[in-house]
């Protein structure tokens, strides 16, 4: 039976992969930081659910998960944050935190989990990233930035790593229904509902790339096109656009 590891395995996206692995056929390691939530997910999983409570931004929550990944085929880098204010209102701590959670953990968690992959000639990480790390959207916010480091990494390792029979992928989703947006205190609510994927679209999107050896996946027609046009769009253009989406009493 294949070993998954899932971060972020508390809500949203990262439960999402957890129940799809699960019923997949993978034994499952799930890390966040809330036990009762993860234990109440494992509960539904069934017994050979393990629970790792860690909170990610910290050298102990990382040591912890670096030394379980040994025999993990697949690890899911998910736990991630955004923040509610510009930079400018922000503080150096909660920037830094963001850092450490949203760049720092990936690298980490990926570097502590690929030589047991290489020198098995097998398994593959994915990094959960954003649409937004194609250009610099919402002006202010330093949350694209972080997730534009997590896109390029991915491509670049993925890229070393595939002749040792691993595989890294970037998946970079557009809006998604989760706690994301509330917990960051982030108002979505004039965003149409056209713009939202489900979680359980956005791992299942994940998955197939990840098998046909893709290096980034960028879940919905929608978003693709999206993408397309940052990648391509002058950035003049693209700035006359771009919209930050946090409400006005969080800058
Ligand atoms: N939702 C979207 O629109 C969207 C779009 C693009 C990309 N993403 C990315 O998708 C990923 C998953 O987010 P989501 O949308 O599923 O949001 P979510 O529902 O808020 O889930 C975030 C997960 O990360 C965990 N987490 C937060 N801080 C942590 C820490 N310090 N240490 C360990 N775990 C931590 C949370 O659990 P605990 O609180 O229990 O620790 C939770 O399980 C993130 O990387 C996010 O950037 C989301």
């Amino acid at each position: 039976m294949p070993t998954a590891l899932v971060t972020g395995a508390s809500s949203g996206i990262g439960a999402a992969f957890a129940r799809r692995l699960s019923a997949d056929g993978y034994r499952l390691v799930v890390v966040a930081r809330d036990a009762e939530r993860l234990t109440a997910l494992a509960a539904d999983l069934g017994d050979t659910t393990e629970v790792l409570p860690a909170d990610l931004s910290t050298d102990a929550g990382l040591t912890a998960v670096a030394d379980r990944l040994g025999d993990v085929d697949l690890l899911v880098n998910n736990a991630g944050v955004s923040l509610n204010r510009s930079f400018l209102r922000s503080t150096a701590d909660d920037e830094a935190r963001l850092l450490r959670l949203n760049v720092h953990a990936v690298m980490r968690l990926t570097h502590a989990a690929l030589p047991g992959m290489t020198s098995r000639g097998s398994g593959a990480v994915i990094n959960v990233s954003s649409a937004s790390s194609f250009a610099p959207v919402m002006p202010g916010s330093t949350y694209p930035a972080s997730k534009a480091w997590v896109t390029h990494f991915s491509e670049s390792i993925g890229r070393a790593v595939g002749r040792h029979g691993v595989r890294v992928m970037a998946l970079c989703p557009g809006y998604t229904r989760t706690e994301f947006h509330s917990r960051a205190g982030i108002d979505m609510s004039r965003t149409p509902s056209w713009m939202w994927l489900r979680a359980e679209d956005v791992v299942a999107h994940g998955l197939r790339d990840l098998a046909r050896g893709r290096l980034v996946s960028v879940p919905d027609w929608k978003y693709k096109v999206a993408v397309f046009g940052m990648r391509h769009a002058p950035r003049g253009v693209f700035a006359r656009v771009a919209k930050d989406t946090r409400s006005r009493d969080g800058r």
